[in-house]
């Protein structure tokens, strides 16, 4: 069928083909499955859970699109140019990148370990690096396709609102955050004249596995609404429906920018009563 503006808003991914990284469970589960049913084809990166990635490429593939389960460390150069080689067999290019594998370990700075810092710090950011400079290497290789996007190419970078809360007792993870910001945007400047675009999503209080302790019981739930002003907790597919935003050519003349994504927990709740 040939791309309409019609079908476009319907499958506004239709044609094109993404790899999301840390896509067996949470955000970007929800993500690699809002792609397929957008119409693109799908490599679902995990590290460690092969059932719960083969889960995913089921569903996605219930979408009428291909799509592949690919193991690789992202922190671990090697495997990421092994993946990128695995996308180029598989899939011939790629059109977009969601930079979403992430992990929080953490520790009060006392008892923060250099692995526990350098852990989060690789996977979070340099795993980011690594994967966005593979996907830019391709999108330059191919270039512009103007029958599948009005770019060359779409990079997400998953950040979280802690780009821009400090956020004691986690260091690591904030600091990673807070370099995965100045990353995405410095991309963003030097790739821009190439029609690449580099953007990022910064997620609040998202109900998934990386989290779990904060939402469980019903006395965490409520401790952590308070800092919540849109008053529910976010569901992966709030993400997952920006970042399908964000990856189409509806964001055409979004470049360098950071979608917060958190029912308003970057608006300082603690304000609305004080100060
Ligand atoms: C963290 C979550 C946390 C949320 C809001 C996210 O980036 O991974 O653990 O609940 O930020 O604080």
């Amino acid at each position: 069928m040939p791309i309409t503006s019609t079908n476009r808003h319907v499958r506004p991914l239709r044609s094109q083909k993404a790899l999301v990284t840390g896509a067996s469970s949470g955000i970007g589960r929800a993500v690699a499955v809002a792609f397929g049913r957008a119409g693109a084809d799908v490599a679902v990166n995990y590290r460690s859970s092969p059932g719960a990635a083969e889960a995913v490429v089921a569903e996605i593939r219930g979408h009428g699109v291909t799509a592949f389960a690919h193991q690789a460390d992202v922190s671990d150069e090697a495997q990421v140019l092994r993946m990128f080689e695995r996308l180029r067999e598989e899939l011939g290019a790629i059109d977009i990148l969601v930079a979403n594998a992430g992990l929080q370990q953490d520790a009060a700075i006392g008892d923060m370990t250099a692995a526990q810092w350098n852990k989060v710090l690789s996977v979070n950011l340099t795993g980011q690096f690594l994967c966005a400079r593979e996907a830019i290497r391709e999108f330059r290789r191919r270039g512009l396709r103007p029958e599948i996007s009005c770019s060359a190419g779409k990079i997400i970078c998953m950040s979280s609102v802690h780009q821009e809360i400090p956020w004691a007792g986690h260091v690591n993870y904030a600091a990673s955050k807070g370099g995965v910001e100045l990353m995405m945007r410095s991309l963003a400047q030097e790739v821009a004249p190439e029609r690449i675009r580099v953007n990022a999503i910064a997620p609040g209080a998202i109900r998934t596995p990386i989290n779990r302790a904060a939402w469980e019981t019903k006395e965490a739930a409520e401790r952590l609404l308070t800092l919540i002003p849109y008053g529910r907790i976010g569901e992966p597919e709030d993400v997952a429906q920006a970042a399908v935003w964000l990856a189409s050519d509806a964001s055409d003349y979004v470049v360098g920018t950071t979608l917060i994504v958190d029912g308003g927990m970057t608006l300082y709740p603690g304000f609305s009563t004080n100060g």
